[in-house]
């Protein structure tokens, strides 16, 4: 079985779910670097668990993720992550609240004829304009915030990193980048988001 070792974590890898590249590896850097230990942690689409691992073995968390891949999440699972198998925030218990709100999406605007066979295509397909579950990510997220939490949210330039702060603070986030890498055909950015106001309206 395939293994990819990453900063004191090794992670088993499935050939029906995402194979960490350099996004992973981009948010997995930027999450340990903005995660203080004892911190809440929820990862949406964990895939094989490469970011939550990576932050587990840097940072003391407690950390649950989703998953709507079952491919992936027993992949993830095989490498000790706890995952609710889900659409989104869907299967997670009401009440429950997070510190950091982790996600790399599917963010590359995607026709009908580019969409991959089976559950492999939530990995890449953003819709037409990159930016479908994205959406119905900022549309839940905040309601799983803890007061003063952040979201950090892996985006690349093809997605349109600018529409996608506007949607945030349209939402009343307030933003920043805070890593960035040049790859061959985009740039990939974490936008790191807060609420300050959050629940006290
Ligand atoms: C780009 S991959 C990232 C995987 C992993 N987090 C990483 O960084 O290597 C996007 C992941 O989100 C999952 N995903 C897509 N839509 C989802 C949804 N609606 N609910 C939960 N997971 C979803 C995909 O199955 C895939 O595993």
């Amino acid at each position: 079985m395939a293994t990819i070792s990453y900063r004191n974590a090794t992670i088993k890898l499935d050939e029906n779910s995402y194979d960490p590249a350099e996004d992973s590896f981009l948010l997995a850097d930027a999450a340990v670097e903005h995660t203080k230990d004892g911190s809440r942690v929820l990862e949406i689409g964990t895939g094989t668990g490469f970011v939550s691992a990576v932050l587990r073995a840097n940072r003391n968390v407690n950390l649950i993720a989703t998953e709507i891949n079952p491919h992936a999440a027993s992949c993830a699972r095989s490498n000790g992550i706890e995952v609710i198998r889900t659409d989104m925030f869907a299967g997670l218990r009401k009440g429950n609240i997070f510190d950091i709100i982790i996600f790399n999406p599917p963010y590359l605007p995607t026709s009908e004829e580019e969409k991959v066979p089976g559950w492999l295509n939530y990995a890449f397909d953003g819709g037409i304009d990159g930016r479908d579950a994205i959406g119905s990510f900022l549309n839940k997220a905040c309601s799983y915030l803890a007061p003063g939490g952040t979201v950090m949210l892996l985006i690349s330039s093809l997605t349109g990193i600018g529409e996608v702060r506007k949607e945030m603070e349209g939402q009343g986030f307030q933003t920043d980048i805070v890593a960035s890498a040049r790859c061959p055909f985009e740039e990939l950015v974490v936008v790191k988001a807060s609420m300050h106001n959050l629940h006290k309206k």
